[in-house]
């Protein structure tokens, strides 16, 4: 059987699982797990991961064990059960001011990832253009590529504060343009949008008719600032959707759930692919959620472990040279790479990520989109934060020891 020839040619067609290039995220495993071989006892600093360090808030796992054992709970939830979509209607409302309509401008969702693959296959036909923000989350426009469109890339660049520049799209594009992705707080660059920005976005999508994706996993981990919606926004509730997540902001990566809102048409298409994709999360994780979400103090105490954290990190790494600044949201640390260490020059930054691990145990993810950046994550493994202090320190001693050029 010549199966090689089932595969689509989206991910490869018969070349499917032959290409042997090396991705980043490949490489910074493999030298991570050289890096143990050599020395043994060397603890590694791991800055790369991008889940939380900590287990879901204790109110929501003592109230899943109790919905767990419910019998109403054990079957298919389909588009979502009452009980999670009054928490996340209240969510927005707290955190945002956002009010939307229960019935057609909300549905829940087994987390983003999952909506990501299904939103292109409401709106995308093949040679749609999509326009995606770069450096980002890989899976945002990975389906729409799938279903044939056109995948426009538009730089984050530090000058313009990591917000895309709108100018900068060709009109052709913008016609035949269907939807254009962003992500803010942002992933890696710790960016949070503006009202301005969002404004914008929300009158350039009105001109193409253009729906927005504004995917935000990270909403409540913002510091020294407002929570912000696009939603909170005049017109966005015409043309953009929102994606929440239940993942990062409380420590619930693992239990796959989250929400999309928004443009009540867009809410509609997405609803109906995700009825014929999905049955909806267990109902008793969907229960036990709703008893934390919409608490500010709960989603304070979880973004208060970063600040922290971040404050620690942005003065290690000054301290050796770094141009750190504390991000504005999300908990990711995103710093221009080292151009080199003794007389090595990097090329890259994944050279300064491979150095990094391979010779001091520090793991990093590199970015070389727009410049050479890493990304630390506030996310470390400590065993409390008297913890966190021997671990910063040990980071400190260690790239003191690299003598790092910038
Ligand atoms: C920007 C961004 N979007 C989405 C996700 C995935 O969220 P979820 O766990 O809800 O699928 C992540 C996870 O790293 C992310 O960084």
């Amino acid at each position: 059987m010549e199966y090689e020839n089932l595969y689509a040619n989206r991910i490869g067609g018969s070349n499917f699982g032959k290409d042997t290039t090396i991705y980043k995220f490949e490489k910074i495993k493999r030298a991570k797990a050289k890096a143990k071989i050599n020395n043994p006892d060397l603890e590694i600093l791991d800055f790369g991961v991008g889940e939380p360090d900590k287990i879901a808030p204790k109110i929501i796992r003592d109230s899943l064990k109790i919905a767990v054992d419910k019998s109403e709970n054990r079957g298919y939830s389909d588009n979502g059960i009452s009980v999670f979509k009054n928490a996340a209607l209240k969510y927005m409302d707290n955190f945002f001011g956002v009010k939307l309509n229960a019935d057609t401008e909300i549905n829940h969702n087994i987390g983003i990832k999952s909506s990501l693959s299904m939103i292109p296959l409401a709106f995308i036909n093949e040679g749609d253009v999509v326009f995606q923000t770069v450096p980002g989350y890989p899976v945002m426009a990975t389906h729409s590529k799938y279903l044939g469109a056109e995948v426009i890339n538009i730089p984050l660049l530090e000058e313009n504060n990591f917000l895309p520049d709108l100018s900068s799209i060709s009109i052709d594009h913008a016609k035949k343009a269907k939807l254009f992705y962003i992500n803010y707080p942002n992933n890696p660059t710790g960016a949070v949008a503006n009202d301005k920005f969002y404004d914008e976005l929300i009158e350039f999508a009105l001109k193409y008719n253009i729906l927005i994706v504004q995917d935000a996993p990270y909403a409540t981990l913002v510091f020294n600032q407002d929570y912000k919606s696009i939603l909170q926004r005049p017109n966005a509730i015409k043309c953009a959707i929102e994606l929440h997540s239940m993942s990062k902001s409380f420590n619930m990566t693992g239990w796959r759930l989250g929400f999309f809102c928004g443009a009540p048409w867009a809410v509609k298409a997405l609803a109906y692919i995700k009825d014929n994709s999905d049955s909806g999360q267990f109902k008793a994780i969907q229960e036990a959620a709703a008893k934390g979400i919409a608490d500010m103090q709960l989603a304070k105490e979880i973004s208060d472990h970063y600040k922290k954290r971040l404050e620690s990190m942005v003065n290690v790494l000054k301290s050796v040279g770094f141009n750190a600044n504390m991000p504005k949201g999300s908990f990711y640390l995103y710093v221009k790479a080292p151009k080199g260490a003794d007389n090595i020059i990097f090329k890259n930054a994944e050279d300064a990520a491979l150095f990094l691990i391979e010779n001091f145990g520090i793991s990093t993810v590199p970015w070389d989109d727009n410049g050479a950046f890493l990304r630390f994550g506030a996310v470390f493994e400590s065993k409390d934060h008297e913890d966190d202090k021997r671990v910063l320190n040990l980071l400190s001693e260690r790239l003191d020891n690299a003598n790092l050029i910038f």
